[in-house]
């Protein structure tokens, strides 16, 4: 006889849904989608342990649960915050949640050089991102900020600490993805830095996927540094018959040269399968590829802009998701 599973409610900006016990509240807004979803520097549902460092995902919640409505007396990080059955949450219909989300925004961006004209992320930075829905218009710090010398860590991977916002991501994947950790986040408060001993996480085959981690400029691909802005790439889901990955990369190419190869990523922005550094960085030719079509660029990016997309089939089950969250977002 199966069990029956217990659900519980919980309601997001007036939408309800119904979630597995334990589950986070930003995994239960991601079911509902749309301004719902607070936005997670740190937080990467596909590696175990991360959140908890950034509080870009603060969320008000209105009422603790059914059995105790009492609403929680400060905001909570959403990654971290398990749902009680009955909970309301508020997001994007907060003031609180929007001031807080500011700050936070000031605060990254206190020691974080304001250098995205020459950074290889611009265009895929999700603080460039949040400094345009939540940024002010004046620095408000009269200090210099914090600098570190640049280190090549390895022949693929670029480190600039001064971007890092030790979201600690990186280190996950070297934790989980790796057989040795070599790095961490050294020292506390303003002293912190990513430690230098990450140049010894980067001999192996998986180390490729801090760069697509890596919420910032801070690690970038070497083999891919400078040779043209993201937007004027066309992106390209292809595939190969990798043994040590399942081979499913987004090619980024300029006429028929591949520019930069990095794993496809999910809408929100999280890796769906890592790959390994030799489909990464050795393959850079389109004979190992068998291209599937163009890649899906959210609409939120200042990559899709210039690419164009056939609507879906009314079939389509990702149509009916995409109607229900265009109702959310109204
Ligand atoms: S280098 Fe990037 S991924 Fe690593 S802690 Fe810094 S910001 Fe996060
Ligand atoms: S995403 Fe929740 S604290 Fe960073």
């Amino acid at each position: 006889m199966s069990e029956e599973i217990t659900k519980f409610k919980v309601t997001i900006d007036g939408i309800t849904v119904e979630v597995a016990p334990n589950t986070t509240i930003v995994q239960a807004a991601r079911q509902i989608g749309g301004s719902a979803v607070p936005p997670t520097m740190c937080y990467y549902s596909k590696l175990e342990n991360s959140g908890g460092r950034c509080r870009t995902c603060l969320v008000e919640v209105s009422k603790g649960s059914d059995k105790d409505p009492r609403p929680m007396p400060k905001l909570v990080p959403s990654c971290r915050t398990t749902i009680m059955d009955g909970m309301e949450v508020k997001v994007a219909t907060s003031e609180k949640v929007k001031n807080a989300v500011t700050g936070i925004t000031e605060l990254l961006l206190l020691n974080h050089p304001l250098d995205c004209p020459i950074c290889d992320q611009a265009g895929e930075c999700k603080l460039q991102d949040l400094v345009y829905e939540h940024g002010l218009e004046k620095t408000r710090t009269e200090f210099p900020r914090q600098t570190f010398k640049k280190e090549d860590i390895g022949k693929y991977i670029s480190l600039n600490k001064n971007r890092c916002i030790l979201c600690n991501r990186c280190v996950l994947v070297a934790n989980q993805l790796t057989n040795e950790r070599n790095h961490g986040i050294l020292f506390r408060g303003d002293h912190a830095e990513i430690s230098t001993y990450i140049s010894k996480a980067i001999e192996n085959d998986f180390s490729g996927n801090m760069i697509d981690v890596c919420p910032v400029g801070a690690l970038t691909d070497r083999t891919a540094r400078f040779k043209s802005r993201v937007w004027f790439t066309e992106p390209v889901n292809a595939r190969c018959n990798c043994d040590k990955c399942g081979g499913k990369v987004v090619l980024w190419l300029k006429g028929d040269e591949i520019i930069r190869i990095t794993a496809r990523k999910d809408e929100y922005n999280e890796v769906e399968e890592f790959i390994c550094n030799e489909c990464r960085f050795e393959r850079k030719d389109l004979k190992y590829w068998t291209i599937e079509g163009p890649a899906h660029i959210s609409d939120h990016s200042v990559i899709s802009l210039n690419h164009y997309e056939l609507p879906l089939p009314k079939n389509d089950p990702h149509y009916l998701v995409n109607q229900q969250k265009a109702k959310t977002i109204e």
